[in-house]
């Protein structure tokens, strides 16, 4: 086959994403958030999501094909995010892509989203020299991931023992009164800040702790103890800085996150280090893994931030790389699952 023309259906938590690819062409990407409808929880509300997927899937899709100028009939095939994420909105996008699957009688792969986050790198790189090594960072994962071949074969090297690193983002604006999600609101407010003004701790980076966890994350005591300092400040009647602790925190959060991604990649002895998941988009986690990486010898891949939130796209690049490797396509019967290991490229 030549590059395969593939629609990729995103539905996992807050955004409804609807993307088409051909091979490693981008040619579509839209993208229906209902995070304004979750924002005065301070998080996702799960049948608030579920409803608008259902509002949002077909305008989506149709905005799709006319941005990318293709008749839906001409998909080489549908793919789909079977999980990880929310059970009752991963159905939505299941259900909408099994309907359109049957009805165009074209093959259907229900795919992982984490491996998404990895794979929409390849809609502005090009192929990616295996074996990579990715670090994931998004609302629900951080992990370290050997890429051995993005269809086939990839093993979580570590991940959170706690909360994840959008998760942390998220928790901490909440206690600054910022807005939700907390990841861009942070990072812009970081711009004017010291990021060495509060000495925040760095989550299993002592010596004892890397014997066990030397892969492994862990930022929910860097959470609790930025409230803590808040808390001191405003009982104190203090005005908190919010700038500093912002960028405080976010150099606490990218500082370990980077530190053993260059670890883990020497360990593996790989030659490519690949960034991917929403928190991807952070502007202090993309200099400091380019600046530390590149000195200590290793070729750096991000993609555009666009593209490292949850969107359509990546599942479409998830969708050509298993056509490509020839997979045989999901069972019609498949079900959305909500736990999803990392290392199930397709269902
Ligand atoms: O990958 P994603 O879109 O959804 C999940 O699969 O979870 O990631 C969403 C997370 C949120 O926690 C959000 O706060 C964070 O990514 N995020 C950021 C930035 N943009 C989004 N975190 C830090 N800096 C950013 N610029
Ligand atoms: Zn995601």
């Amino acid at each position: 086959m030549s590059e395969p023309l593939v629609l990729g259906i995103e539905s996992s938590c807050d955004e409804t994403g609807v993307g088409i690819v051909r091979g490693h062409e981008l040619l579509a990407n839209e993208v229906a958030s209902s995070v304004d409808l979750h924002a005065r929880f301070g998080g996702v509300v799960p049948e608030v999501a579920s409803r608008a997927h259902l509002s949002a899937l077909i305008p989506t899709l149709r905005r799709a094909a006319e941005t990318a100028g293709v008749a839906l009939d001409d998909v080489d095939g549908i793919a789909v995010t079977a999980g990880p994420g929310l059970m009752g909105a991963l159905v939505v996008g299941v259900a909408a892509a099994k309907a359109l699957a049957s009805y165009l009688d074209k093959p259907l792969y229900g795919v992982n989203h984490l491996v998404g986050h990895v794979a929409v790198d390849l809609l502005d790189h090009g192929p990616l020299p295996t074996p990579a090594l990715a670090l994931l960072v998004s609302g629900g994962h951080t992990s370290l991931l050997h890429v051995e071949d993005i269809a086939t074969t990839i093993t979580e090297l570590g991940s959170t023992i706690d909360d994840a690193a959008g998760e942390a983002y998220d928790k901490v604006a909440r206690l600054l009164g910022l807005a939700y999600p907390g990841g861009p609101v942070i990072d812009r407010a970081a711009a004017d800040g010291d990021p060495s003004a509060i000495a925040f701790p760095r989550g299993l980076t002592a010596r004892h702790d890397l014997v066990k966890h030397r892969f492994g994350f862990s930022f929910s005591g860097l959470k609790t103890s930025v409230a803590r300092w808040v808390e001191q400040r405003r009982v104190a009647g203090e005005e908190i800085p919010v700038a500093d602790v912002a960028a405080s925190f976010q150099e606490a959060v990218a500082d370990v996150l980077t530190a053993k991604t260059i670890d883990a990649a020497e360990h593996l002895g790989v030659e490519t280090i690949l960034l991917g998941g929403g928190v991807a988009a952070n502007s202090r986690l993309r200099a400091l893994l380019e600046e530390r990486a590149t000195s200590a010898g290793f070729s750096v891949r991000r993609p555009r931030p666009a593209l490292c939130t949850d969107n359509g796209a990546m599942i479409a690049a998830v969708g050509a790389e298993v056509m490509r490797a020839g997979l045989p396509p999901s069972a019609l019967e498949f079900s959305a699952d909500p736990g999803l290991p990392v290392s199930t490229v397709l269902v």
